[in-house]
């Protein structure tokens, strides 16, 4: 399929965001000759710059985060592409620069937001009195989308000023993980699971999504912000709708943001009167990553000491829906885990009844893991009878082990944001966030985050390299499970 060369504008084009992801995720594409050949990349930043100096700096960021592995035909074909404008975004009379750079005619206007949102109002009214924009140009902006459903609305009203929302691609990195993107096929094109993808024989699921890493030097945001509002709000939710909504009519971006709004209509409210129950707040205290000592968390550089944000959470959750009644899904994410790991795990029902008591008292449930990182693939826990022709049936928990890496030898895996920019070249919604469903699981994490300053709950200390706080184990307990270990 042939699709129409772009202009791609990132704003903020000497950014942490454009150095760290966005080149690197340009120049894999490129690699694998995946950007039109048209295509063209203009830097804006307000720093003096040329565009040779642009080049430079592009080739720098490289070699530092893909350790030198550049290939050097590769990088000349994506070095033509390079280009550099100086605007001050705040200045309205410079963006009429781009209207020299860009090409409407012969490809599409693709505006890359890698700025802070408060520089959303100028980019946009700058962008839209140049006269740059035509119907077809589309803008692209990630998290944090708001800080929570006010500032959310505040930015998403914005944009909505000078772009149509179909023009708008919001991006969640998450929702461009191949795992992620399994979760389709896995339930929509498999008819094992079809039938029994429900309250009927499933127990419970859990989703956890680990780090290793603690801030990485991001104080400032990440005080502000918390682990709930960094990673619950739109990773583990995201993950969330993709296990648990209902088919959608088609891929088409309309009916999959249908369901993904509908399930997060159903998620039951978390209020000050049941918080406690359902959620647990931790922060890590000094602790060991693979035997080496790592500070707490208020010992990170630039800490303030008093500070009480979270950096693990621990939630139950409930979906108020036909499919779901009586099922809970339990989350938990945090900083300082003892490894990366993200997965999830769908615990199946027990059998009403054992006719193998030689082997178990009561047989284990059967359990679907899936692994999102840091290795992609998919395990079924069951059970089967150990080979013998001497005396009873014995059984054995095996394990049925599809790994991607070992199954598609061959396809390189690519990470979210290639896919996602990928998609954003090409013009396909699909992958990115709607408007609505932003608001909607930020109307939900607000009541959560409301209700634990209304009754002023204190995170609870774990050390690091911990799976968070003995809390957590306690949720579950409560309910007679355990978290998959
Ligand atoms: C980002 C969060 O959205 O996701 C970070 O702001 C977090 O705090 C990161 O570390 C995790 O992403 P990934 O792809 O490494 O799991």
């Amino acid at each position: 399929q042939n699709f129409k060369p772009c202009d791609l504008v990132i704003y903020g084009a000497l950014g942490d965001l454009s150095k760290r992801k966005l080149l690197i995720s340009l120049y894999r594409l490129e690699k694998h000759h995946l950007i039109e050949a048209d295509t063209r990349i203009i830097g804006v930043d307000r720093l003096d710059e040329t565009s040779d100096g642009f080049v430079e700096i592009a080739h720098k960021s490289l070699q530092a985060f893909l350790n030198n592995d550049i290939d050097d035909s590769i990088w000349q074909r994506f070095a033509q592409r390079l280009s550099y404008l100086k605007i001050d975004l705040t200045q309205p009379e410079q963006y009429k620069q781009l209207n020299k750079a860009i090409d409407p005619e012969k490809r599409v206007m693709v505006n890359y937001f890698a700025v802070s949102p408060l520089l959303f109002k100028s980019i946009c009214h700058g962008l839209h009195n140049s006269g740059a924009l035509t119907t077809e140009s589309r803008m692209v902006m990630e998290k944090p989308i708001g800080h929570d459903l006010k500032s959310s609305v505040e930015i998403n009203d914005v944009v909505a000023q000078v772009f149509h929302e179909n023009q708008v691609y919001r991006i969640d990195h998450y929702l461009g993980k191949e795992t992620v993107l399994n979760l389709l096929a896995l339930r929509f094109a498999n008819s094992l699971f079809y039938t029994c993808w429900n309250h009927n024989t499933i127990d419970h699921i859990q989703i956890t999504v680990g780090e290793d890493i603690g801030i990485e030097g991001r104080w400032d945001y990440f005080d502000k912000t918390g682990q709930l509002r960094d990673m619950l709000q739109n990773h583990l939710l995201q993950i969330l709708t993709f296990v648990t909504m209902e088919p959608p009519a088609d891929l088409s971006a309309h009916s999959i943001h249908m369901e993904k709004i509908k399930l997060l209509k159903a998620l039951r409210p978390i209020t000050y009167l049941n918080v406690e129950e359902k959620t647990v707040r931790g922060q890590y205290t000094a602790g060991y990553i693979q035997g080496k000592p790592v500070p707490g968390y208020l010992e990170e550089a630039g800490a303030n000491t008093e500070s009480i944000t979270e950096s693990f959470v621990a939630i139950r959750v409930d979906i108020d829906n036909w499919r779901w009644a009586g099922v809970p899904i339990y989350m938990r994410t945090g900083k300082r885990m003892p490894n990366k790991r993200t997965e999830i795990v769908v615990n199946f029902k027990n059998l009403p009844h054992n006719i193998f008591k030689d082997s178990f008292h009561e047989l284990p449930a059967n359990k679907l893991v899936i692994h999102l990182q840091p290795n992609e693939g998919v395990d079924v826990m069951m059970l089967n009878k150990i080979p013998g022709i001497d005396g009873n049936i014995k059984l054995q928990q095996t394990k049925l082990d599809l790994s991607f890496s070992e199954t598609f030898k061959k396809n390189r895996i690519f990470g979210g944001y290639e896919k996602l920019i990928l998609e954003a070249l090409r013009g396909n919604p699909t992958l990115f966030l709607s408007r609505e469903e932003i608001e909607q699981a930020w109307t939900w994490v607000d009541s959560i985050q409301d209700a634990w300053q209304h009754n002023h709950t204190p995170p609870k200390p774990y050390p690091a390299g911990n799976w968070g706080p003995v809390a957590s184990v306690a949720l579950l307990a409560r309910d007679g499970r355990a978290w998959e270990e």
